[in-house]
């Protein structure tokens, strides 16, 4: 069996999928151009796995440096975590997004191809279904119109590789489509670790409640939901992460082409993740209702039965545990790995 390419394994979602394949005896390479990680990380992922990773700092664009790392080490197959993913930063930078995810991608698959490693799990997400035309999502729900340059990417990107899956059928895709990953690995020392201001929910409220942010804006109450915030499935990333080793596993029967959803199930309001959090830490967030934030839906859910039916994988943890580990993950480190 070759090792796994992990591109953008020190990142949040990588990092923990590292744990898990280490932790499922899989040999891991890391490649990720630090963009938006601490090299820390690698130190904490062997303390917990007792393995060091394999690490390249490079960057998917660089087709040299890939050339190297497929010549170097036998890699049998490709987890591509590497990307941007600032939802904000991406209207404001759509050249950068386009070149960076999209450019990247194409490369490294050229690389792929080119020594003869021809399967790849792709990261994308829920943003490709746009304002869902049902839910629960499931895989057969049609794409939407995305609201981004990121989304876009993740949408254009999925097209490209089911091209070339298309056109080569030597290839195994399998594109993974996340809901949204919160919590962190039950040690407290790995973690979601975002530059400035946080632009996603729960890392906005672990930094209310460390201290560093005043109070949580609310995006709009007056949504067709239970209570008018919006609603989205949140999963805990070590699922998530166990998620990619099942699709790995589905990848040595030689798939072709698969879709799956990765969600609980479950949706929960943006109110109700501040009264899980607050139940489940003791810990007060001070709330205020703002303007919706454009671009924003109102639920956002998945039906992850396919995955459950072909790989075998549900979501475990609930979300006051993925309340209570996103907190410690905090608490510990409250600065992230820049402690
Ligand atoms: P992250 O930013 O923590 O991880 C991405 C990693 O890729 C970072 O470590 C970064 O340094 C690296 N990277 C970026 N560009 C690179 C390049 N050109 N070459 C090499 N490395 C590069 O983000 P994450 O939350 O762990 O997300 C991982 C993947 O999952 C991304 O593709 C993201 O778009 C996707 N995704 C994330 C979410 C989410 O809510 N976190 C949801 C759906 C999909
Ligand atoms: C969740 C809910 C907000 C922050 C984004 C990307 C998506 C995917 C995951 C990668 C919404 C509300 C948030 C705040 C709030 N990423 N909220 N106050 O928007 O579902 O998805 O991350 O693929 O592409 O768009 O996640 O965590 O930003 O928001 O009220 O300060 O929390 O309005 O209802 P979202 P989120």
């Amino acid at each position: 069996m070759g090792k796994i390419l992990v591109t953008g394994g020190a990142g949040f979602i990588g990092s923990h999928t590292v744990v898990e394949l280490q932790n499922a005896g899989r040999e891991v390479v890391i490649l990720d151009n630090l963009s938006n990680a601490n090299e820390k990380v690698l130190g904490r992922i062997e303390a917990i796995t007792g393995k060091a990773p394999v690490f390249y700092k490079a960057d998917i664009r660089d087709r040299e440096a890939l050339e190297e790392i497929f010549t170097k080490e036998d890699i049998n197959a490709v987890i591509h975590f590497a990307g941007l993913k600032a939802v904000g930063e991406s209207v404001a930078k759509p050249w950068e997004y386009y070149e960076n995810n999209i450019g990247g991608t194409l490369t490294l698959v050229d690389v792929m191809r080119k020594h003869g490693c021809k399967n790849i799990i792709f990261s994308s997400s829920a943003t490709v279904y746009g304002n869902p035309a049902f839910v629960p999502i499931t895989e057969e729900c049609p794409k939407g119109q995305c609201t981004n340059p990121y989304g876009w990417t993740k949408s254009m990107l999925e097209q490209i590789l089911s091209d070339i899956q298309k056109a080569d059928n030597e290839w195994n895709v399998i594109l993974l489509r996340y809901f949204n990953p919160i919590g962190a690995h039950k040690s407290g020392t790995i973690g979601e670790n975002p530059n400035g201001i946080p632009n996603n929910l729960m890392p906005y409220i672990t930094q209310v409640a460390v201290g560093k942010l005043k109070e949580l804006g609310v995006f709009g109450n007056d949504y067709d939901t239970h209570d008018g915030t919006g609603v989205r499935d949140y999963i805990h990333v070590v699922d998530l992460a166990i998620g990619h080793v099942k699709a790995l596993d589905k990848i040595s029967d030689n798939p072709g082409l698969k879709i799956y959803n990765l969600g609980t199930g479950q949706g929960y309001s943006v109110l109700d993740i501040v009264k899980n959090f607050e139940e489940a830490n003791g810990v007060k967030i001070p709330y205020s209702i703002k303007e919706r934030r454009p671009g924003d839906i109102a639920e956002c859910y998945a039906d992850a039965s396919l995955a459950k039916k072909e790989l075998g994988w549900t979501a475990q943890y609930g979300i006051r545990e993925m309340c209570e580990d996103s907190w410690r993950w905090q608490k510990n480190n409250p600065n992230g790995y820049d402690d």
